[in-house]
């Protein structure tokens, strides 16, 4: 089947790459035209396990196509993906402006009958201003004889195994009441749905708020985890006993309840933050959702306390070593992280950052070009020479097990905070370093507060 889909980061990328492996014949089409002089060279931007391959392989295949010539991608596809950026307006709600300009543009190269479907996450109603975008465009063209339909598609994947979840959807949800699109998405996607019927059919409204509500439950899950590890150091308990102990209830389950130094990423920062701006226009007071969010953002300070706490104020004259910048592993995606507030709030204090990520350190390059109280160095004991202390920010497998004794040598005294409890504090104390991870006790020393 031929599609076209507008925006190529990580959902549309992956999106394509993988529609074009099943044997769909589709071209991307985006306006950064760096991105996709890049992609036709097979030069992959984002960090995604498989990615690369697939895009390549499909790429030399010819059935994978990209450009930034929109009326040939319009030209192409009878289904016409929009999965371009719904970035967070300045009152917190999603600008739509990216999305309705690739409305106003299949409305503007349009020849025959079209399906857009919009995989980017947008408000609950969007459904409806793509399709007034459309017609308003045809109308002025005098071509409203030509017939389009529109139908909502949420993306449910995860960066950093976006490929696989793409591959083997949960579920694929889609917000139609047209039997002709219902049926020829379902073909389109019938590769990814052989196990079982994946497909689940709603109204779009419906769908578009599956979107946010999913998110929404699971920043929900992350935040109310956060308050009970910050409980839990107060009261002398050990969140990750409580996690273990509360995960084994199913009702609950061991997923998404690891404490953590906060959410980021480019969705559920941005969209809590929409589906309390899109609550609140209806005069809905989103208690739930307030507190996510708030408790979000002072989580993400809770390590600099514990550092500032352990130093003092001034930080001046100290380096930290810094291991993990992505905001997640298998990513390379900064966007959110909580590695970027830790970081500035140490260079607020005076100090200097020594950094390693096996993925993101082009784009922390790229984030905080110029800074000379930052120094990005390729492996993790790199970082750690004569460094005054480790401090943890995202769980890459390979900062799971180090050599303590290594740490412990070449740091200039024995410190780890540690934003992702990857280590038991007794072993800490065994080794000897002082050791402060999440909602438990430091390392010897009791009650961190
Ligand atoms: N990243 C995720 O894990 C994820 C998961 C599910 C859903 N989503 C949603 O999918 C959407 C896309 O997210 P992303 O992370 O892939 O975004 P992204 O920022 O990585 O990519 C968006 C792309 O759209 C392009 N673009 C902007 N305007 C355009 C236009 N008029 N025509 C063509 N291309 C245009 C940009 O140049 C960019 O390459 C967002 O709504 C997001 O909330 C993201």
């Amino acid at each position: 089947m031929k599609v076209t889909i507008f925006g190529i980061g990580y959902v549309g990328l992956v999106q394509a790459a993988a529609l074009a492996d099943v044997g769909h014949d589709v071209i991307c089409v985006d306006v950064d035209s760096d991105k996709i002089a890049r992609l036709n060279r097979g030069d992959i931007p984002i960090f995604e396990p498989g990615l690369t391959r697939l895009v390549q392989e499909n790429h030399e295949a010819g059935r994978l196509h990209f450009t930034t010539d929109a009326a040939r991608g319009v030209g192409h596809g009878r289904i016409q993906f929009i999965a371009v950026g719904t970035p967070p307006d300045e009152d917190g709600s999603a600008d739509l402006k990216h999305v309705l300009a690739v409305a106003g543009t299949i409305a503007a190269h349009m020849d025959d009958a079209k399906i857009v479907v919009t995989k980017s996450t947008v408000p609950v109603g969007t459904a409806d201003r793509v399709r007034a975008a459309i017609e308003t465009v045809l109308a002025a063209r005098g071509r409203s004889d030509l017939g389009f339909d529109v139908a909502s598609n949420p993306e449910f994947l995860k960066e950093g195994s976006a490929v696989a979840d793409f591959m083997k959807p949960d579920r694929i949800i889609l917000g139609t009441d047209n039997d002709e699109t219902e049926q020829l998405i379902r073909e389109l996607y019938a590769p990814f749905s052989r196990n079982h019927d994946k497909i689940i059919i709603m109204d779009a409204r419906s769908a578009e708020f599956t979107k946010y509500a999913a998110n929404c439950m699971l920043a929900t899950k992350i935040s109310f985890m956060n308050e009970m590890a910050n409980l839990a150091e107060r009261l002398g308990a050990d969140i990750e006993e409580v996690r273990r102990g509360i995960g084994s209830d199913p009702r609950i389950g061991y997923h998404f309840i690891y404490p953590g130094i906060g959410y980021g990423g480019s969705c559920f920062p941005k969209d809590v933050q929409a589906l309390i701006h899109l609550a609140e226009s209806t005069g809905f007071e989103p208690t739930v959702l307030k507190s996510v969010e708030a408790r979000n953002k002072t989580q993400k300070t809770v390590l600099f306390d514990k550092v500032r706490k352990h130093f003092g104020d001034d930080l001046h004259g100290k380096t930290f070593a810094l291991w993990g910048l992505a905001f997640k592993p298998n990513t390379n995606d900064m966007r959110e992280a909580p590695s970027r507030a830790i970081m500035e709030a140490l260079w607020a204090a005076g100090a200097r950052v020594r950094a390693f990520d096996p993925e993101a350190m082009d784009e922390c390059a790229r984030l905080y070009s110029g800074r000379d109280d930052l120094a990005l160095v390729d492996s993790p004991e790199a970082a750690l020479d004569g460094a005054d202390a480790l401090i943890i920010a995202t769980e890459w497998k390979q900062f799971h097990a180090p050599d303590f004794e290594r740490i412990k040598s070449q740091l200039a005294a024995p410190v780890i905070f540690d934003g992702r409890n990857l280590y038991n504090p007794d072993t800490m104390q065994r080794y000897g370093i002082r050791y402060y991870g999440i909602g438990r006790a430091d390392s010897g020393t009791g009650n961190s507060s």
